[in-house]
């Protein structure tokens, strides 16, 4: 009753107000903090100064990514750019002699047709041995703590994510990525990440994949969100 009576009168829905402070700037320094104290051992480390000093987690994330049969394999050449901006955060287990355990990068996309920038959160892994309640029944939240941190440091820049993966889905649902359509993107950055090749897309038009809105399911962080005009939001499964 207090919710609807909130609603009619600033014309805000509760539960997007609990994301949109959940996800704003103080929510989530404090969330990000909490989180990461969950993860004992873990340091997240994102600093270009730091990344671009060190080469030996360029070729652990091409191992980690090469083992996965979900993720493209990333190469420093291609990690290095995105390093250099920033956009690479990697989970370094201090414990393990600084082993990487995890990653998570924003690829960029290319500009909207209003000259905005758009990027690809994507190459979110958490290596099998590191995972959520891998080492026992106390949980390591660090595929939560990597999103966490991604979209906090970058909550001014237009992202998106797709997937097909329900862990990765769930992971978003947990830091208030909205689901939408495909169709909602600018036309631009709608073909820009639908790239799949035609045995996964059954077309080679791919506007027309067969998998899109059903297994393969693209989500935007609130502030995306709010940005491009609040459009319709698809359930999460
Ligand atoms: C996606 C990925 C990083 C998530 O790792 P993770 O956060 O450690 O979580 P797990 O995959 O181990 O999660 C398994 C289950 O643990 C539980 N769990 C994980 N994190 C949780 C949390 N913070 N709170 C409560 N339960 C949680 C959930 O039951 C989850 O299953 P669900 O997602 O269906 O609800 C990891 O699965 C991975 O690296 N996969 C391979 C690469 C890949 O496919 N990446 C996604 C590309 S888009």
């Amino acid at each position: 009753m207090i919710s609807q009576m909130f609603e009619a009168v600033t014309g805000v829905v509760p539960a997007d107000m609990r994301t949109a402070l959940r996800t704003s700037p103080a929510g989530a320094t404090v969330l990000q903090h909490l989180g990461e104290r969950q993860t004992p051992g873990i340091r997240y480390v994102s600093d270009a100064g730091t990344l671009t000093r060190d080469d030996a987690w360029y070729t652990q994330i091409e191992d980690i990514t090469g083992a996965e049969p979900h993720l493209l394999t990333k190469t420093r050449e291609q990690l290095e750019p995105a390093a250099r901006e920033g956009r690479v955060t990697l989970a370094i287990d201090t414990t393990e002699r600084g082993r990487v355990v995890g990653c998570i990068v924003l690829w960029d996309l290319g500009r909207d047709h209003t000259g905005q920038m758009w990027y690809e959160l994507g190459t979110f892994v958490v290596v099998p041995d590191h995972r959520y309640k891998a080492r026992g029944p106390k949980a390591m939240p660090i595929g939560d703590a990597l999103y966490r941190r991604l979209l906090h440091t970058h909550r001014d820049k237009n992202i998106l994510a797709t997937t097909t993966n329900i862990h990765a889905i769930h992971t978003g649902q947990r830091h208030g990525m909205q689901m939408v359509s495909f169709t909602d993107l600018p036309p631009g950055i709608h073909r820009a990440t639908c790239i799949c090749p035609m045995d996964k897309t059954g077309t080679n038009d791919n506007l027309h994949c067969r998998i899109k809105n059903r297994s393969c399911r693209v989500r935007i962080p609130f502030p995306t969100w709010a940005r491009i005009g609040c459009p319709q939001r698809l359930p999460y499964p």
